[in-house]
């Protein structure tokens, strides 16, 4: 059996090995005005050997983004801009505006006693916030409050609209969407409610958080037939505690060390139809040995210092760092102090690639398991 680390050789058979005659060409000149192409010209480049990331690796370092960040409520409002977003490139995707594969990201930033406009789009959303106090969401007329490190939704066509209180801090999140999804689907749309119209709340504040938000346990007497979480807010107080219960009695992933999907409460799977999220804590010292899968992950350091190393490359992380592992490509990661743990947050396509039986993974069998430093 040929070795998969073995250099891939598009000359055997199978592969389209076609040589070009002048026959050929005028028979290719033929058929284009039919509008028709030689599919075995372009066989091994549509199937790769291998998955193949669009993607290039990218770190944002939060410290020298932050500044940039504060001097946009000095020049636009979000009245004006919809919301004050700085969005992350992925300089190899900059063409459909994606941070990594198909997921875009954004910093947000608002002032106390700003608010977006009330919107809605068929492209979902998550907030992972990042600082300041007294902010809120309000989805679907739910009034949810934000505390750093919590993990927020908004699922695709759920009105949303996000503030900070007039006795609050500036508020920072990063956002998360399936944007560049929804429109290689050609399907993302957007609606918004005119000034001055905010949604209503229908639900006592924190509603959705206090009622769905027990571990092991779901309210008796209450039906919920939406395809997504009725638990909108999953706050960081209880994920770090349940990591920290996890990682009294198990070993973890050998590649993830303790890591909790963010689930939703009624069927256990991913919070919205297409994306996901985790937060994963690495013991003090823990290094992880090295995977690569498809599905594009976009992570942000919630506690800690240490550095991943993504395609043979090291890059330090320290609290609200941002980075991402694009799809097949090795990543390991490692928590640089002895003393305390660190913690990742991470969300992800990979809810659309294992409902569209895409996804695979490889453990990196070479040196122990963990990648040579290019
Ligand atoms: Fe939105
Ligand atoms: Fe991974």
């Amino acid at each position: 059996m040929k070795n998969p680390n073995q250099p891939f050789d598009d000359t055997v058979y199978g592969r389209s090995r076609v040589k070009d005659s002048s026959e050929l060409k005028a028979y290719y000149e033929e058929v284009r005005l039919l509008g028709t192409e030689a599919f075995w010209n372009v066989a091994n480049e549509i199937e790769p050997w291998e998955p193949h990331t669009l993607s290039s690796v990218m770190f944002w370092n939060y410290e020298k983004i932050r500044p940039h960040l504060f001097r946009a409520t000095e020049l636009v409002s979000p009245g004006d801009a919809g919301r004050r977003v700085l969005y992350l490139v992925n300089q190899k995707r900059a063409d459909i505006r994606a941070a990594c594969g198909m997921l875009f990201s954004g910093i947000q930033i608002t002032k106390p006693g700003e608010f977006t406009p009330a919107h809605r789009h068929v492209a979902s959303a998550l907030r992972f916030i990042m600082e300041g106090k007294k902010g809120y969401t309000i989805v679907n007329g739910h009034h949810i409050t934000l505390e750093p490190r919590d993990f927020v939704i908004t699922p695709n066509g759920t009105w949303h609209e996000h503030g900070v209180a007039e006795d609050g801090e500036t508020c920072v999140w990063q956002d998360g969407l399936d944007i560049p999804m929804a429109n290689a689907f050609e399907a993302n749309d957007y609606a918004v409610l005119p000034e001055g119209e905010g949604q209503k709340q229908l639900f006592p504040t924190n509603y959705s958080p206090l009622t769905y938000g027990g571990s092991g346990v779901l309210p008796a007497d209450k039906e919920w037939s939406e395809p997504y979480s009725p638990l909108f807010k999953y706050s960081w107080t209880r994920t770090y505690e349940a990591l920290l219960d996890m990682a009294k009695v198990n070993e973890g992933s050998p590649f993830d060390g303790i890591m909790m999907n963010y689930v939703n409460p009624h069927t256990g799977g991913s919070p919205m139809q297409t994306m996901g999220a985790a937060m994963q804590l690495l013991r003090a010292g823990e290094q992880t040995k090295a995977h690569k899968h498809t599905g594009s992950i976009i992570y942000q350091c919630a506690k800690g210092k240490g550095y991943s190393i993504i395609d043979g490359k090291r890059y330090d992380w320290k609290e609200k760092d941002i980075f991402c592992v694009p799809s097949w490509t090795w990543h390991e990661h490692c928590n640089l102090s002895n003393s305390d743990d660190a913690c990742l947050f991470q969300f992800n396509d990979l809810p659309t690639i294992k409902k569209l039986g895409y996804y695979q993974e490889r453990a990196y069998q070479d040196n122990g398991g963990h990648q040579k430093i290019k």
